[in-house]
């Protein structure tokens, strides 16, 4: 099976701070650094170093050529990356000493994906092959219903969640992943990540549910079916890209052959090695480091 990661490409600005600032508020940082990130570069990277067969598509600028380098080390095919005359999207993220984080978008070359790069790209790819989106590009509706027209499986990140999730075609969605506040925007529940869980699976009966919660690991369902895989706790150092590698690595996880509850241990185990590391792809482990 082939991959195709349609999403973000973003350089990341961390500036290291004693705590993210308030409205009004200015204060120094200890450290800045600039890095590869995006969730959909990150979700490839994470896809790669987990050893599965992944192609990225997207959007750069020529500041951004250095995203392209680093997925193709990673073993990331970026024949469907396109190149613009205009700016990589941007992230600047504040990290905490606690490893919490609050991040600012800036969609540059995420924001600029055309109907001709989706249907060049999606050709490409057919029946059997799967496609992994998050909501980071513009024209995410179209993606899908374009892959689930050749056959594709689609895998959906809402994140990061915003009133246009509502509009997308979610019912021909075949696996989400979601955090606690995804999953609650998503059905109307206000908090209970049990209650969260299986109104999801209610409201989308055929897509398999996969519910991240931070510390307290991950959750699975799919019909009457429930799972749970526990996090590993290893020092918190930055928690920026945790969600991308635990969605990459249950990916790989499953299409390797692992059953669910071993998948979500697996993902665990490598969002847990990417938090007490700086960076976003950068610090995800390789599948033989697990
Ligand atoms: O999920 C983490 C990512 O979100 C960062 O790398 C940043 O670029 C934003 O897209």
């Amino acid at each position: 099976m082939k991959i195709l990661v349609f999403g973000s490409l973003n350089i990341d600005l961390t500036f290291s701070v004693d705590h993210i600032v308030k409205p009004g508020e200015t204060i120094g940082s200890t450290a800045l650094q600039r890095g590869a990130g995006g969730k959909g570069a990150n979700q490839a990277a994470a896809l790669a170093k987990a050893g599965m067969d992944v192609y990225m598509a997207g959007k750069i600028g020529a500041d951004g050529e250095f995203l392209a380098g680093l997925l193709q080390s990673y073993g990331v095919n970026t024949d469907h990356v396109v190149r613009y005359d205009g700016a990589t999207g941007q992230a600047i993220i504040q990290l905490e000493k606690t490893g919490q984080n609050s991040i600012l978008l800036f969609a540059g070359g995420n924001g600029e994906i055309c109907p001709d790069e989706i249907e060049k790209t999606l050709n490409a790819f057919g029946a059997g092959d799967a496609v992994l989106l998050q909501n980071e590009i513009v024209r995410t509706g179209e993606i899908m219903e374009q892959a689930k027209k050749r056959g594709m499986k689609i895998y959906f990140n809402p994140s990061p969640f915003d009133a246009s999730v509502a509009a997308l075609p979610l019912d021909i969605v075949d696996c989400f992943f979601v955090n606690e506040i995804e999953g609650a925007s998503l059905t109307g529940m206000d908090s209970g990540l049990t209650d969260i869980l299986d109104s999801l699976v209610r409201r989308f009966s055929r897509a398999e549910i996969i519910l991240t919660a931070g510390s307290e690991g991950a959750y699975y369902a799919f019909g009457s079916m429930r799972a749970k895989g526990e996090i590993v706790k290893l020092p918190v150092v930055d928690t920026v890209g945790a969600g991308d590698t635990f969605t990459g690595f249950f990916i790989a996880a499953r299409n390797m052959g692992q059953p669910v509850e071993e998948a979500l241990q697996t993902a665990c185990r490598a969002a847990s090695v990417s938090v007490s590391r700086k960076g976003a792809m950068e610090a995800m482990p390789r599948w033989d480091e697990l």
